[in-house]
């Protein structure tokens, strides 16, 4: 329990230097995504600024309940809505082989790009 406290505390308290290197790569990755994307491990929601445009639904899953008011704080000051569950990614009730209804989901800092280009 002190351990997620404190990963959330450290991840919100010193990520910036990376989030500075990153945005560059991530402004690009993200760029044209709409519809309905699911991030896997939001974290205290870094990646929450990338998903600012109108037509994005972002779902987060995210099993550190810690984490949760870094990611609010993050989207009341963005302005948007969020969509937040706590849990696992792989106890999600849904399957590679399903059609979700997401259009992408991603898990970062090992940030991927797709995965299903669905019917949102
Ligand atoms: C290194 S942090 C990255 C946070 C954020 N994606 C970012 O780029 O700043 C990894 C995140 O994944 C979450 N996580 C770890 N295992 C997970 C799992 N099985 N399912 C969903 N999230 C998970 C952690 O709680 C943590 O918030």
């Amino acid at each position: 329990m002190i351990r997620q406290r404190v990963f959330a505390w450290a991840l919100a308290r010193f990520n910036k230097r990376y989030e500075q290197f990153a945005v560059k790569y991530k402004e690009n990755l993200f760029a044209d995504l709409s519809g309905v994307v699911l991030e896997i491990g939001p974290g205290t929601g870094a990646n929450l600024r990338y998903f600012v445009q109108p037509g994005i639904r972002w779902i987060g899953v995210e099993p550190n309940r810690f984490m949760e008011p870094y990611l609010e704080k993050e989207a009341k000051r963005l302005g948007i809505q969020i969509d937040l569950h706590t849990g696992l990614a792989h106890e999600l009730p849904v399957s590679c082989r399903q059609d979700t209804g997401f259009t992408h989901s991603f898990s970062g800092l090992c940030v991927r790009k797709c995965l299903y280009k669905g019917t949102a």
